[in-house]
């Protein structure tokens, strides 16, 4: 397909800042209108007010939290781990495991990433054994086998690129050794503690368009003597990206993808310096994410646009809805008191709109629509 021609158009009235997200006029607050998250054309408005400064907001569009963290029912299989959001193209779960698996998945759904919230342990896969541990990235591809061996439990964020693939961003101009080098990604080795775990009867979960059909085999299937390719399951920990900033600009947030699929991205936020620059915004900039469907999940940290957030928590800003820092951050808009942000998140952001499970639902923090008041 062509690449699209935008409607050409470039105004300007009123009083208004020139630069995007700096120097906006006295007393004002930014909000922006956008084309294809931060890709496409954009308009930037100017309120004397900020834009979530409602007295109430009624209907489906309303944004959502999730104390994932307060979900019960530990299982060893990950494909009864609850649904929280998904749509045609994404599945995100959250798994609570409490031992190591007995037996052996595997994704014929599509390629699968594990964010290892809490936990340590051992990945065991048809390409050996990969050690892992809290803000572990596990990437498998579709049709991999593999369990999971935590020492005690664990908790685990699943994104599924439904029939799709993982991939790496492009890195432009930052050049592809920026943000983590490709010599971070580590992958499984056919060792010792490998060739140790090869014994006894073993069911295989295959998890087919949503649902689940069992091989057993009188043995392990886990017995690979070697393989070659360029394709294996890696590990990358929130703590390898080294994210871009800029001192004189709030970069989007698009800036800190990590993994993209067909129709989604995963993007990290890892802590990172305020902007310096006296007219850089040095929050989130108020907006509506016209085309996206805004999922954060939060790791680590102190999360320093939101309010009455805890790690394990998930918020849902669906498409269409106007949000922004919460009135705590917005405080420091144009001054921060720390010279950092101290915060682990993980974002999905996705093209269509998600569905929300029933036991994302059970753990729903029904007040957060109003968590903006006070603005
Ligand atoms: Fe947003």
């Amino acid at each position: 397909m062509a690449a699209r021609n935008w409607i050409p158009v470039r105004g300007a009235q009123g009083r208004h800042s020139r630069q995007a997200h700096a120097d906006m006029p006295q007393g004002t607050f930014e909000r922006e209108i956008s084309k294809e998250g931060f890709f496409g054309p954009a308009a930037f408005i100017h309120h004397p007010r900020p834009p979530t400064g409602w007295t109430s907001f009624e209907g489906p569009l309303r944004p959502r939290a999730f104390d994932l963290a307060r979900l019960d029912g530990a299982d060893p299989s990950p494909w009864r781990a609850p649904r929280v959001l998904s749509n045609a193209a994404v599945e995100i779960r959250f798994w609570k495991l409490d031992r190591a698996m007995p037996g052996l998945a595997r994704n014929a759904d599509g390629d699968q990433l594990l964010f290892v919230h809490q936990g340590q342990g051992e990945l065991f896969c048809d390409y050996g054994r990969l050690a892992f541990r809290a803000g572990d990235y596990l990437y498998l591809p579709r049709g991999t086998m593999w369990r999971l061996s935590p020492e005690g439990g664990a908790a685990i964020l699943m994104i599924e690129a439904t029939n799709s693939h993982f991939g790496l961003p492009d890195r432009g101009l930052l050049g592809p050794h920026a943000q983590f080098d490709p010599a971070m990604l580590e992958t499984p080795t056919l060792d010792e503690a490998f060739r140790a775990q090869q014994d006894g009867e073993t069911r295989v979960e295959i998890k087919k368009r949503g649902q689940v059909s069992v091989a057993t085999y009188p043995y392990n299937p886990l017995d690979a003597v070697g393989w070659h390719g360029d394709l294996a399951p890696v590990r990358l920990n929130v703590a390898d990206i080294r994210p871009v900033s800029s001192h004189r600009y709030h970069l989007p947030p698009s800036v800190h993808t990590t993994f993209v699929a067909d129709r989604f991205v995963v993007c990290t936020f890892a802590p990172r310096p305020f902007e310096t620059d006296p007219g850089a915004l040095k929050v989130p900039f108020f907006h509506n994410n016209d085309d996206f469907d805004e999922v954060i999940f939060y790791h680590a940290g102190d999360f320093f646009s939101r309010d009455h957030i805890e790690a394990g928590m998930m918020t849902f800003h669906p498409s269409g809805f106007t949000h922004g820092p919460h009135p705590k951050a917005l405080k420091n808009m144009l001054s921060q008191p720390k010279p950092a942000t101290d915060e682990y998140a993980v974002m999905v952001d996705a093209r269509d709109p998600l569905e929300v499970g029933e036991a994302a639902q059970a753990v729903e923090d029904l007040a957060y629509v109003d968590s903006w008041k006070g603005a």
